[in-house]
């Protein structure tokens, strides 16, 4: 082990040849191959685990990386990054970004400092800040909406983790309606009763999500969506492309902005209050969009559809209610026209990226469920008399697109 006055062998070798690869990559990236970027980002990681001392990484995930997520948190109420914007983004002094919420310029010195350590805020002096690329960013509601969805629904459960699972015999959490979210806010039923009671936390979830989906690849970007769904379209309740659980009906919007040559029935299902919100959003101005309530714990009311679509839907769920979901679906399908196309995020068997891990955590807290890997999704499937017809994915850590059909 190295401490950090001497380098040891192994650090050397460690650290050589993540250079070499960021060599590599770099040259790539700069002569314009827009795929090395990610390959850079991961090789420059790679390059901070392999020159730091254990110590120092210890360090950093105790000291750094909590303290960072309250200060962001923090920051957002504080609207650092909204003041930080303003005149232009002419470089401001902690009294003056403390001057709109009337807090303590001495607070905002220390939190605005923090976000400088992090990127999101640029320091041109001693108490002087600048706005940079990210600060714009994290000035613009749906973007900060993820910061706090994130830290407001999961920081209390992720706090209490380790006592529940010490108090649950370390049992891997599997009970949507009794674990680590129902602990830690003293809540009985399920985080999305706490969600609907709590409209604007759900409202800072769509829009983040929706936001931030629009920088990652769509499902029809990796899916056949014209051999697939349009050639051979039937008509009426056939024809429906059916999105359960579709949230406010993003997904159908982008799937009809980008398909305009499916012309079948677009069909969002959502709890009541989810359907009432999405038509006070005016969704269904769209007359393509054909708004319906459901629980999809019930048996599936439009039959033989096109497709079954649910994105971030079955990681919400353990397997014991991913069935009953898939059955219900399984119920309604065609033979040989219907599928079941779920979009969510298919974890690698070994390194899973850092995304997926990421949220892995995140559903363990929020709702007892997990993120799957391949083999995970195929055995689950396939418990419930169904078939992976085959799985599809664009680039690291993104959602992938699986493609069920009848056995
Ligand atoms: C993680 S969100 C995903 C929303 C949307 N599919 C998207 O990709 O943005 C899960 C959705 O499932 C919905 N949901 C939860 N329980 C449901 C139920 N029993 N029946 C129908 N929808 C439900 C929630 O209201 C929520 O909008």
């Amino acid at each position: 082990m190295s401490d950090n006055l001497t380098q040891t062998e192994t650090q050397k070798e460690n650290v050589a040849r993540a250079l070499d690869e960021i060599a590599n990559v770099g040259k790539d990236f700069l002569n314009g191959n827009s795929e090395a970027r990610e390959k850079l980002v991961a090789s420059a990681r790679e390059l901070v685990t392999a020159a730091e001392t254990p110590v120092e990484s210890l360090l950093w995930h105790i000291w750094a990386l909590p303290t960072r997520t309250v200060a962001a948190r923090a920051a957002v109420d504080l609207k650092i990054f909204e003041t930080a914007v303003h005149d232009g983004g002419k470089a401001k002094t902690d009294s003056e970004l403390a001057a709109p919420t009337g807090a303590s310029p001495a607070l905002v010195k220390r939190i605005a400092r923090t976000c400088v350590s992090m990127g999101m805020l640029d320091e041109q002096g001693p108490g002087l800040y600048a706005p940079n690329d990210l600060t714009r960013l994290l000035a613009r509601p749906e973007y900060a909406a993820g910061i706090t969805f994130c830290f407001d629904i999961t920081q209390m459960p992720f706090a209490q983790l380790p006592t529940y699972l010490r108090d649950n015999k370390f049992e891997n959490p599997q009970n949507g309606v009794d674990g680590p979210f129902q602990y830690a806010h003293k809540h009985t039923g399920h985080a999305f009763g706490w969600l609907m009671a709590h409209p604007e936390v759900f409202q800072a979830f769509h829009s983040y999500v929706h936001t931030l989906r629009r920088h990652r690849p769509s499902w029809v970007d990796m899916y056949p969506v014209q051999e697939h769904l349009v050639q051979g379209l039937k008509s009426g309740d056939a024809s429906a492309l059916v999105d359960v659980g579709g949230g406010l009906g993003e997904a159908l919007q982008d799937f009809h902005a980008a398909v305009p040559q499916f012309t079948g029935k677009l069909v969002l299902q959502e709890l009541p209050e989810v359907i009432a919100a999405a038509q006070a959003k005016g969704v269904d101005k769209d007359s393509r969009i054909e708004l319906q309530v459901t629980d999809f714990f019930k048996p599936q009311s439009l039959k033989g559809a096109r497709a079954y679509f649910m994105r971030s839907v079955l990681h919400d769920w353990p397997d014991e209610q991913c069935r009953i979901i898939l059955g219900h679906l399984k119920d309604a399908m065609e033979p040989g026209y219907s599928r079941i196309l779920i979009s969510d995020c298919v974890l690698a068997d070994q390194h899973a990226a850092w995304q997926h891990l990421s949220l892995d955590m995140y559903m363990m807290a929020q709702t007892s469920a997990q993120e799957r890997t391949e083999t995970e999704w195929r055995e689950l499937i396939t418990s419930c008399g169904l078939k992976v017809a085959g799985i599809y994915n664009k680039g690291e850590g993104n959602e992938g697109l699986i493609e069920v059909v009848l056995e």
